[in-house]
């Protein structure tokens, strides 16, 4: 066995750039002894546990690993670009870039139901990812960023504990691709692997950036996904980001975003009549996002925000802040 299953009690906590280092240090080895001169791939999303391992592996094997960055057109403003910029131009990476957007948005329209676009959305990610992978040749390994809540997640599965929504990640691959897996942060708390991410030279934008579901924008993009709805959800999504960022909040508030409902009301615009959507803003703190509190916005930084959304995003009209905690609501809308 690679590394065990569960963290040893006296395993000490990562929380200095030099005890990230000697972390570093001992798994590039432990990689290079497990992979030797064969390939790996990584399903690269951009989030930061895969992004750490991505770091981790070229800095262990190179030009051994193969990332794959899979678009599904569910990702926000510039994410993609950004990943190519980083790992592909940034770190000389292999990579390869799917644009699969027309793919999924066909798939899921018409799909109002949460779970089922969860499932469209997982099981189309993961066969877009296998349809790749068998493109590629001798490949033994598959690296993943499991880290060490997502291991007792499975445990807790296992001992029949129910969970409120079907969380999506790359497990599950058909039964002709047979990997050996690669998980060296499976034994790391979230904290642990942005300090690692950060001793390994990954941004710390990138690092600390907030949470993602899996899949995306189609959670926030409510009911039945169009293009122009879930535009406007990306747009108003990124103006939201930029003005957390510009003032402070990016830092204080552990999740922040627009989600867009599928109904329109009335508004005016050039003494016109003028039919929106709403874009609704949730901003949360949390410590394990099984309950959350709702984060107080400064009254003049919410005016500015949805003065900006309202004349800069075409299709929106007005904008509500969510000020439901943990339970009664869930974070995600859907
Ligand atoms: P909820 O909405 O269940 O969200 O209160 C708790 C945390 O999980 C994220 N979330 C998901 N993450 N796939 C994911 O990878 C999903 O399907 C999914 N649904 C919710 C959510 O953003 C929050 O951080």
């Amino acid at each position: 066995m690679y590394l065990p299953n569960k963290r040893p009690d006296d395993m000490e906590r990562i929380t200095t750039p030099e005890l990230a280092q000697a972390f570093i240090e001992k798994q590039v080895k432990l990689v290079q002894e497990q992979v030797g001169d064969k390939k790996v791939l990584l399903a690269l999303s951009g989030g930061v546990d895969s992004s750490v391992v991505a770091a981790l592996l070229i800095k262990a094997i190179g030009k051994q690993l193969t990332c794959v960055h899979v678009n599904h057109g569910l990702m926000r403003k510039n994410e993609s670009e950004s990943v190519i910029e980083m790992f592909q131009n940034g770190m000389d990476a292999n990579l390869i870039y799917v644009d699969a957007t027309d793919h999924f948005l066909g798939l899921l329209a018409g799909v109002s139901d949460p779970e089922r676009k969860r499932k469209i959305i997982g099981k189309e990610f993961i066969t877009v990812f296998a349809d790749e992978a068998r493109k590629l040749e001798d490949i033994t390994f598959l690296a993943q960023g499991t880290i060490y809540p997502d291991i007792l997640e499975s445990i807790e599965a296992a001992a029949g504990k129910k969970a409120v929504k079907s969380h999506h990640n790359v497990g599950g691959l058909p039964e002709d691709l047979k990997f050996e897996l690669v998980e060296p942060l499976r034994l790391l708390y979230k904290d642990e692997v942005r300090v690692v991410g950060e001793a390994l030279g990954l941004p710390h934008s990138m690092v600390y950036r907030q949470p993602f579901p899996g899949p995306g924008l189609g959670v926030r993009c409510l009911g039945a996904i169009t293009r122009d709805r879930l535009e406007a959800l990306r747009e108003a999504d990124a103006i939201l980001r930029e003005e957390f960022d510009k003032n402070g909040l990016a830092e204080k508030v552990w999740q922040y975003f627009i989600a867009v409902p599928d109904i329109k009301s009335v508004g005016v615009k050039d003494e016109s009549r003028y039919e929106g959507w709403p874009a609704i803003i949730r901003a949360i703190n949390t410590k394990d996002a099984m309950t959350a509190t709702i984060e107080e916005i400064p009254y003049p930084i919410l005016h500015h925000i949805t003065d900006r959304i309202t004349h800069e995003v075409p299709g929106i009209n007005r904008v509500l802040l969510d000020l439901t905690p943990k339970p009664i609501g869930t974070i995600e809308w859907e």
